[in-house]
């Protein structure tokens, strides 16, 4: 058999770790060829394949990135659409697609699957956001850089006494903040599921600072102070149609400066969250999703997407996949609020 993969959407550490999982498996044990798919949809719709052998994913597993390019194509604008991919599949010699994606990445898959392509998923976002799996790779190597991030900020912040503001990402969830700020000792932590007053998150601030700390203050990109209706953007809307999202922490600090009077500074992290080489955790659990992604393409499982339960790899169908967020739950975000302030 032979299988086109491609990366879609945002990247993230730990796409070719992934690759290379399924390359390894498919050409040693379940007797696949691959080729690539350049960015993502895009070179699906194009036909634009690059050459995908054993040799060409060698030592890719610790290497930031994705070998492939990746974009935020819709499959179904342009010259795209079933029929005209399942013509330029046949012409190229490809049986069945291995997509690795999030939630847009997926949605397009499900609706090319249900047209009848031979189409499997992985999982990939940084937000850590998908409620059917239980970890994505990328989270943990972005959590790590956020951590260590915050603990340079601290000692910045104990220097001159000043609040420090940290922003992650995390669009809808606050994954990221929740567990660098945790890891970090932030004396705050402010994510999307949570709306928070100004009055709140300078209490946690003065608290922090009355004790001789300087505080830090964890935001989440997509985070809604309860002033506001909608997550902080200035910069206009995505491939997706999709707000984007950046800067909420430097609207925060000054409102923090002036209701505490303590000098404030934000510092907004970024994409630097998801460059680099991804930790040893995230190329394990994306080489073993990669490897299993081989595996159902072997068994014809269309439509399914592999995932982490636990600490065992299975599969959930696409419809299961797109069907819930991942939110930070109460119990959790209650747990880490014992330690603000
Ligand atoms: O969905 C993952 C994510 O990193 C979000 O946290 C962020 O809002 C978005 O992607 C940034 O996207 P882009 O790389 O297109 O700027």
């Amino acid at each position: 058999m032979r299988i086109g993969i491609l990366t879609s959407g945002g990247d993230c550490p730990g796409l070719n770790a992934v690759i290379r999982g399924a390359v390894l498996k498919g050409t040693e044990i379940n007797d696949q060829e691959f080729v690539g798919f350049k960015d993502g949809w895009r070179g699906v719709v194009a036909g634009d394949i690059r050459p995908l052998e054993r040799s060409d994913v060698r030592g890719i597993a610790k290497q930031g990135g994705t070998i492939l390019g990746t974009s935020r194509t819709n499959p179904f604008e342009g010259n795209g659409g079933p029929e005209r991919i399942q013509e330029t599949l046949d012409r190229l010699g490809i049986d069945a697609i291995i997509a690795i994606g999030g939630e847009g990445t997926l949605a397009a898959a499900k609706r090319l699957t249900d047209a009848g392509l031979k189409i499997v998923g992985v999982p990939k976002t940084v937000d850590n956001d998908l409620d059917a799996t239980d970890y994505t790779f990328g989270f943990d190597t972005a959590v790590e850089i956020a951590t260590e991030a915050m603990d340079r900020l601290r000692t910045t912040g104990d220097s001159h006494s000043r609040c420090m503001v940290a922003e992650v990402m995390g669009r809808h969830v606050g994954w990221i903040a929740l567990h660098s700020g945790m890891a970090a000792g932030a004396h705050a932590i402010l994510i999307p599921e949570q709306k928070t007053s100004m009055e709140q998150v300078a209490e946690w601030v003065r608290s922090a600072a009355d004790r001789g700390r300087a505080p830090l203050v964890v935001v989440a990109e997509g985070f809604t102070p309860d002033h506001a209706d909608d997550a902080h953007s200035e910069r206009g809307l995505d491939a997706f149609g999709r707000p984007r999202l950046g800067g909420i922490g430097e609207r925060l600090a000054p409102m923090i400066e002036e209701i505490t009077g303590i000098e404030t500074r934000a510092t907004t992290l970024g994409h630097i969250q998801r460059g680099g080489v991804p930790t040893a955790y995230d190329r394990v659990l994306a080489t073993r999703l990669g490897m299993a992604a081989s595996d159902i393409v072997q068994e014809g499982a269309w439509g399914r997407m592999v995932a982490l339960r636990g600490t065992e790899i299975e599969t959930v169908g696409f419809e299961e996949a797109l069907g819930k967020l991942k939110t930070v739950p109460q119990h959790r975000y209650d747990e880490a609020a014992m330690l603000f302030g």
